[in-house]
């Protein structure tokens, strides 16, 4: 993703991921509306980087407005909205009193001004149960994994899916350049380790992951983790379970590079040739083995 003349990331994929977002959380919103009870359960969503409602320049909704525009009518929720960027916080705020006269939004939207790190475990570790919800995390550049992992062992995060969005090449590119300055600098091994997506993926304690064919050279993608060994999986926008053969190919697209591909696919340097003279994978006649035989029985 390149950023924006105001530090706000777009890029042509904006669009893309904005579209999959509005199906996506409208499916997801609607398996929230069949399994919560009315009047006893209330979905949860966390957006974990809400950006200011509508996206610059190009005059979309950004994921807030689109949940919002998503909620079916018979679903109580509770919406967080979290942005660590004032003058983002600020025109998103707008845009959903803007956006919310309708009576439903109120109070069950809060804008949290401030970072998701200290934010986002606060709100799942206060929930009361196990809510039904989903928490989105669309980081400018590499995943708060850390953030992540915490957040999915709380007890209250189980029936809560985590959807991730993120350019998988910024995450290896990242990956290469600790690689590099641990090779420059042998003092900092230890915390330079190289931490694979699969690694960081599987300490995040969802039991079914499901990817997305990424898209563009930044490889965008979404990454869905969930306790849901039904959850749907929508082959039609390239999404696929990883433990199908696509979604193994998915996942080692997004974790390796092309030149750690191709140097697996290479037939190795030396052929290899086996050592059998010819002459032993001929069965040898009744003759040759019985130098006392004429051939007659
Ligand atoms: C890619 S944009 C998100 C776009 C938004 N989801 C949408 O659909 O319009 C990332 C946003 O996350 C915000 N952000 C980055 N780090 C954050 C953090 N630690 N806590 C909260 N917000 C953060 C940025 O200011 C930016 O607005």
């Amino acid at each position: 993703m390149t950023v924006g003349r105001n530090g706000y990331g777009s890029s042509e994929q904006t669009r893309e991921k904005l579209e999959c977002f509005d199906k996506l959380i409208t499916m997801h919103l609607r398996i929230g509306d069949a399994l919560c009870k009315p009047g006893k359960d209330r979905y949860l969503y966390v957006d974990m980087n809400a950006g200011p409602g509508v996206v610059p320049d190009m005059g979309i909704y950004g994921s807030p407005l689109l949940f919002l525009n998503a909620v079916p009518p018979t679903l109580s929720y509770d919406a967080f909205f979290i942005e660590n960027h004032p003058g983002r916080a600020q025109s998103l705020t707008q845009a959903v009193a803007a956006y919310g006269d309708d009576e439903r939004f109120d109070p069950h939207v809060s804008i949290c001004r401030g970072d998701h790190l200290a934010i986002a475990p606060r709100i799942v570790a206060t929930q009361r149960g196990t809510p039904v919800g989903m928490v989105y995390h669309d980081p400018n550049g590499e995943p708060s994994f850390d953030t992540l992992i915490a957040m999915s062992h709380l007890p209250q995060a189980h029936r809560l899916d985590f959807v991730i969005y993120f350019g998988a090449t910024s995450i290896k590119r990242a990956n290469g350049m600790r690689q590099v300055k641990a090779l420059a600098d042998p003092n900092m091994y230890i915390e330079s380790r190289v931490t694979p997506l699969v690694e960081s993926l599987s300490r995040i304690a969802k039991r079914h992951w499901i990817v997305q064919q990424p898209l563009g050279k930044w490889n965008w993608t979404y990454v869905i983790g969930t306790n849901w060994a039904d959850f749907p999986t929508w082959r039609k926008a390239g999404f696929h379970a990883v433990n199908t053969e696509q979604g193994q190919e998915i996942l080692d697209r997004l974790t390796s590079t092309k030149e750690e591909r191709a140097a697996r696919s290479e037939p190795p340097a030396v052929p290899y040739v086996p050592r059998v003279s010819q002459t032993s994978l001929i069965p040898p006649s009744p003759a040759a083995s019985n130098p006392s035989s004429n051939g007659h029985v």
